[in-house]
């Protein structure tokens, strides 16, 4: 079957390590007709006169499923995040960010196997923000909702349960926010309840920041509120290898948007040099999401076929590749996989 999905390249990196992905995407075979949207963010202001099209919107809710790239933010004015209204306005709630180990990637730890649940569409990114010019006094509103904390706390322990992982962290600051923190932990000790074989626990932000450079294979699922979440997701990529490496997906109850933990890299953005790893593995998620499992194991194979080969890897993991060079790597092996799978049963009947 051909799925038809919404393909956003985004800004930066982002239409680089997109193309890679889609050129790998189609070596595993899977057969997937894509709804390209190239204008968002930038572009998009300057032609349509806002940065998120209903038209973007439109052709993710037609298809259920899209595949992203980063896009830029401007810092302190400008637009609101392309990001943060996607997954609001779409409802993504569960922002689900896996970090692992991986062959060949040389990190200071050996046995990371994280999971991160990030609360994707509330927190202090609600949007509720106020100025007041004469007084020079700024706010920003962290809201926490009963019902927001109970949907991403449950779809953690779920996610638990279904994968048989162990143990389900809860990040807070209920010392300080004891409203609103407050209001998570509590609502994460309720339903910790419900999940008796799974281990409930919960870590300060501050010093679960320091236990996770020091001990993180002491850590399993780790749910957080959306801030958290996002702070936690970039310094645990830090013990896997890099944001080069670390997939992402926005689930909600009707649509999926997958898209890598890292931004539009403007630092190396049009030379070529990103690293595609992280997209590729959202690229896995979403395989495995439109029940494409076949096509995911191949996918990932030819990814780790060429991480522990080590000869073609991107800058940022040591190596002096192009992001078309990684992606032809991991192409070549996918093929070679797939020729020994039509061959062999072939081989098996001769014999
Ligand atoms: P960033 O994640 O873009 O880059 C941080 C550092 O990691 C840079 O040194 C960059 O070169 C490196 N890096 C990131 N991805 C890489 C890759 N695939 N391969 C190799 N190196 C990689 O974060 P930064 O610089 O804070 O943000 C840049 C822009 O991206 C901002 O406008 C921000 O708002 C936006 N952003 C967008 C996101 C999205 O579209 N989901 C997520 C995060 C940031
Ligand atoms: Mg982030």
């Amino acid at each position: 079957m051909t799925h038809r999905i919404t393909l956003i390249p985004g800004d930066g990196i982002g239409p680089e390590v997109v193309g890679a992905t889609v050129n790998v995407l189609e070596a595993t075979g899977v057969k997937i007709d894509w709804e390209r949207c190239e204008e968002v963010g930038l572009a998009a202001m300057e032609t349509v006169g806002e940065p998120l099209p209903e038209a973007v919107l439109d052709s993710i809710r037609k298809n259920r499923v899209a595949l992203k790239g980063p896009v830029t933010t401007p810092v302190g004015k400008g637009f609101k995040s392309v990001n943060v209204q996607l997954r609001q306005k779409l409802d993504l709630h569960a922002n689900v960010r896996p970090s692992a180990t991986l062959p060949g990637v040389q990190t200071r730890f050996e046995n990371v196997d994280l999971v991160i649940f990030r609360e994707n569409t509330e927190g202090l990114y609600s949007g509720i923000e106020t100025f007041d010019e004469r007084l020079q006094i700024a706010d920003s509103t962290a809201r926490i909702t009963r019902a927001g904390s109970e949907r991403i706390i449950r779809f953690a322990f779920e996610h638990a349960r279904a994968n048989g992982r162990k143990q389900v962290t809860l990040v807070h600051k209920a010392n300080i926010l004891k409203k609103s923190s407050g209001l998570f932990l509590d609502i994460g000790r309720e339903i910790a309840k419900e999940y008796p074989e799974v281990d409930f626990n919960d870590r300060i932000i501050d010093n679960m920041c320091m236990q996770l450079v020091v001990h993180p294979e002491r850590y399993d699922c780790i749910v957080a509120t959306n801030l958290f979440g996002d702070i936690l997701s970039d310094l645990v990529a830090g013990l896997v290898g890099g944001l080069g490496v670390v997939a992402g997906a926005n689930i909600g109850t009707e649509y999926a948007v997958f898209e890598a933990v890292h931004g539009s890299a403007p630092d190396i953005a049009g030379q070529n040099k990103a690293n595609p790893t992280a997209l590729i593995l959202s690229a896995e998620m979403m395989l495995n999401h439109i029940n494409e499992k076949e096509a995911a194991k191949l996918l990932r194979s030819g990814l780790m076929d060429v991480l522990k080969e080590g000869s073609h890897l991107t800058g940022d993991l040591g190596g002096s590749s192009s992001t078309t060079e990684f992606a032809e790597r991991i192409i070549y092996f996918i093929n070679q996989r797939r020729t020994e799978l039509q061959t062999s049963p072939l081989e098996h009947s001769t014999s």
